[in-house]
């Protein structure tokens, strides 16, 4: 069985998907949901489904290593919704084994600053047709590796950020758990060669 973590810091309905798609789907599983807000909605989440939580703190974090021991059962980290950037000693130690989901069509509105309403925001202000979802690999470099799905969706000219964020909050709960399924049986299929 393949064990994800979840790194969300925010209401966490794309975690949600995921529990509910690998519950039914049980090659796969959620181990652990890990938050930097003792606040965050998607802790209520954990606790409904029996998962466990793992609060972490700044400074800790940024160490880069210092949660590795809490991480031992993890095969492959998915954020939802998790703003922090990973620590390139995390990614080195999961190598391609972290999976980012980016509200816009990346390379554009990515980067530094760019997430949840900042981006619809700024799609709206360039007056952009589309927008879309990105499903990505994490490497050094912010919302920049390997891109594994994108789709897209329009943006309508009445659109404000609330109703395209929930246009592309559909597109999310509607893809990412399938992308991540299909990922990790590709990362099987090269391990066997
Ligand atoms: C999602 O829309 C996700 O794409 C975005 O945060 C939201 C979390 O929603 N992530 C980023 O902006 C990362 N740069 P959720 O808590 O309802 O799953």
């Amino acid at each position: 069985q393949t064990n994800l973590t979840i790194f969300a810091s925010g209401t966490g309905s794309n975690a949600q998907k995921i529990i509910e798609y690998f519950k039914a789907h049980p090659s796969i599983s959620v181990g652990l949901i890990v938050c930097n807000n003792p606040a965050a909605g998607v802790l209520d989440i954990a606790r409904d489904n029996n998962i466990d939580t793992l609060i972490i703190e700044r400074n800790r974090f940024f160490q880069g290593d210092a949660y590795l021991p809490e991480l031992k059962d993890t095969d492959i980290i998915i954020l939802a919704g998790f703003l922090w950037k990973i620590p390139g000693a995390l990614i080195r130690a999961f190598p391609d084994k972290i999976i980012n989901i980016h509200p816009a069509l990346l390379p554009k509105y990515g980067g530094k600053g760019m997430y949840g309403s900042n981006v619809h925001k700024a799609v709206l202000e360039n007056q952009e047709k589309e927008s879309g979802i990105t499903i990505h690999l994490v490497d050094e470099e912010y919302d920049h590796g390997r891109h594994l799905f994108q789709a897209k969706c329009a943006v309508n000219r009445e659109d404000c950020a609330d109703r395209l964020a929930q246009r592309i909050h559909l597109l999310e709960h509607k893809h990412f758990a399938k992308v991540i399924e299909d990922y990790v049986k590709e990362l099987q299929a090269t391990s066997l060669q």
